[in-house]
């Protein structure tokens, strides 16, 4: 074999075995040229800040979402606070969330001046166990902000019946459950307010920060309006303090683009997820149930132990992981004292065993094949690790 084809060799080797948690690249390919006209079209325009793109996704966004009205914003954690208070949650009250979320969640309860209560989880779904909801309401508790982690909605049946039974407002983190459906309605209208997050790695990703909420009550619309634009509803009217949160015309210009192509997007994350189920059966992975209502922003798997050794064996074959969450969050902190904290014994179990693997629109089969094989492989190489089972 010559030079050319030995490097031509290790060029497809490195290219067959270098898998990242997102491909952002194969996810835009199909739609490349459509973004790029779009941005292009934005940048001569002259007009960068709540123009025409801002309110045609609005709209889009909520007939999609099924919801009567929806406010953009400048990210997901903008998204939480603006539904908080427009909920009218402030200093003094508390509110139950989950254990196991990304901190934003938590950040956001602290940032509208109330109190996060938090509650373990179901070791299955890694959402809020609504038992333990119940559980754990206080005398203060005015709301439950829940999330549907990884892409997966939330046991909504039954925590709406323990808010109506205890007064709760209820109020959704969507952030990675964009285009998820409980029995075939969007989550976000479920609660008072939704609060949805376009990090470009987020199912609906941008590129760059951009947040949206939803609501289908008039007057909670009106309240996220005029607070994300410095609490104003006329031009240098100023109702309340509010943010400066907006939404800038390029992110909704191309998030329109990337809107038109969601559902196929998910689609795809369900057959990746599919394939995964298919090469990981068998195995001592446990991993997500076939969920039709799932759009899988992660597929994250549960090992029976040694963890953190599988991650660094993957990442030396050149496939990435990550871990969704390292710390419950009565572990964090910044919540230290701060948060009303129960046991949390499932969250800090999950923690410690839970392995998100690649997953986004684009990837093939056969790579979902090579992290499933790779996995078991480093498994199995280290069997002495795999001697006691985490459930
Ligand atoms: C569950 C959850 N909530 C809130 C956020 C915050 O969103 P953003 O990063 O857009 O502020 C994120 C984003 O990572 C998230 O995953």
């Amino acid at each position: 074999m010559n030079q050319k084809s030995m490097n031509q060799k290790s060029m497809n080797q490195k290219s067959i075995n270098t898998i990242p948690m997102v491909d952002v690249q194969a996810w835009h390919r199909p739609i490349q040229a459509q973004l790029e006209k779009k941005a292009l079209k934005v940048l001569r325009s002259g007009r960068f800040i709540m123009g025409k793109e801002v309110a045609f996704f609005e709209q889009e966004a909520a007939d999609y979402l099924g919801a009567r009205y929806a406010i953009s914003c400048a990210n997901g954690t903008d998204a939480l606070i603006l539904a908080l208070q427009a909920a009218g949650i402030g200093p003094g009250d508390e509110v139950l969330t989950t254990g196991f979320t990304f901190f934003a969640t938590a950040e956001a309860i602290m940032q509208s001046g109330a109190t996060p209560v938090l509650v373990d989880i179901d070791s299955e779904t890694f959402n809020i166990d609504p038992v333990e909801l119940e559980g754990s309401i206080t005398s203060r508790c005015r709301a439950v902000l829940l999330v549907h982690l990884f892409g997966l909605p939330a046991a909504l049946s039954e925590i709406q019946a323990v808010c109506d039974r205890h007064g709760l407002i209820l109020l959704e983190d969507c952030a990675q459950s964009f285009g998820a459906s409980y029995h075939s309605r969007k989550t976000g209208n479920f609660g008072l307010l939704g609060a949805f997050s376009f990090f470009p790695s987020k199912n609906l990703g941008g590129f760059g920060d951009g947040g949206l909420v939803i609501t289908n009550q008039l007057k909670a619309a009106e309240m996220v309006r005029k607070l994300r634009n410095h609490g104003s509803s006329s031009q240098y009217h100023h109702d309340c303090p509010g943010y400066n949160s907006r939404l800038d015309e390029i992110q909704a210009a191309l998030l329109r683009v990337k809107l038109q192509h969601i559902e196929a997007f998910n689609a795809q994350r369900q057959q990746v997820a599919q394939w995964y189920r298919e090469f990981l059966s068998g195995s001592e992975v446990l991993f997500p149930q076939h969920h039709h209502e799932h759009i899988f922003h992660q597929f994250t798997v549960v090992l029976p132990s040694g963890r953190d050794m599988v991650k660094k064996r993957l990442a030396e074959k050149g496939i990435a992981s990550a871990i969704y969450y390292p710390l419950p969050l009565n572990k964090q902190r910044a919540l230290a004292g701060i948060a009303v904290e129960h046991a949390l014994p499932v969250c800090g179990q999950l923690s410690e065993h839970c392995l998100s693997l690649p997953i986004y629109p684009g990837m093939t089969r056969s790579q979902t094949e090579t992290v499933a094989r790779t996995l078991i492989n480093v498994m199995d190489c280290q069997g002495s690790l795999y001697t006691q089972s985490a459930f």
